[in-house]
């Protein structure tokens, strides 16, 4: 399999190197041309295409043969930088390549999930304050899984809890909805949610799901899914 990772060069994406790496897959990683650096690590095995990642010409070159398309959604900056992102993912990825998006618990496909008062307010604060000071734009990041929910590809959008850093647990366990107390405890090693986005890849069950996640063994999963490993989810 040879897939691309965009957005190659920050924590998830390096994470999701690693993962690929060790399934024998051929890799691209499509970062910023500052970054490049970051990945002196890996340099010598994968395929590194320097570019912004809403650059479609950059795009075309890095998904061309690739089986499947691996894409940190971030919504840094006030130039559409997440839509542009996943727009030119989905023109440009080869017919019938999947396609895993990341993002977090605040999207919401179908307007099921259910958010706590403080979720809702933290959310609401950091979307104002990143639009006053023109850092971020969450309403983008909203906009690009709009536009990945209504394609006809065969897409996976992976909904991240608060995320942790420390060694893997095992493969999050999942929900459609962000309410439903197996998520209750909201947090999900990096690492296991880079190993959810890669085993996405071949799971088809998840194709056209928006997966909310959270780490295996947190207390929540625990006392909803007996501890499951393997990416339990409904
Ligand atoms: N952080 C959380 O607590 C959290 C929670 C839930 C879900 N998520 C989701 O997880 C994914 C990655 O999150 P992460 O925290 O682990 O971050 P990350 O992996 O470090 O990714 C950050 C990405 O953003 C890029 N970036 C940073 N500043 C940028 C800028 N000004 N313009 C363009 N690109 C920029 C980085 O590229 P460079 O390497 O070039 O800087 C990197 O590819 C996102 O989809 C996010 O929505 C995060």
């Amino acid at each position: 399999m040879k897939v691309c990772i965009i957005g190659a060069s920050g924590k998830l994406g390096r994470y999701m190197i690693r993962h690929a790496l060790d399934r024998g897959y051929e890799v691209v990683g499509v970062c910023r041309e500052r970054s490049v650096e970051k990945l002196a690590d890996v340099r010598d095995r994968i395929t590194i295409v320097p570019g912004a990642t809403d650059d479609r010409d950059v795009i075309r070159r890095a998904v061309a043969g690739c089986d499947g398309v691996l894409t940190v959604l971030v919504p840094w900056g006030v130039r559409q930088y997440s839509s542009g992102t996943a727009q030119a993912v989905l023109d440009l990825a080869q017919p019938g390549a999947r396609l895993v998006f990341s993002c977090g618990w605040h999207i919401t496909r179908d307007g099921q999930d259910v958010y706590s008062r403080t979720f809702l307010v933290l959310v609401a604060v950091f979307g104002r304050l990143a639009r006053l000071l023109r850092f971020a734009e969450l309403d983008d990041q909203v906009e690009a899984c709009n536009r990945i929910f209504a394609s006809k590809t065969r897409w996976t959008v992976v909904r991240g809890s608060d995320l942790e850093e420390g060694e893997s647990q095992g493969l999050p366990v999942w929900s459609r909805h962000v309410g439903d107390p197996v998520l209750a405890s909201n947090r999900t090693r990096r690492v296991d949610f880079a190993l959810f986005m890669v085993a996405a890849l071949t799971n088809d069950a998840l194709i056209h799901e928006a997966p909310a996640i959270v780490g295996c063994r947190t207390p929540s999963a625990l006392a909803h899914v007996g501890g499951a490993s393997l990416g339990g989810g409904p």
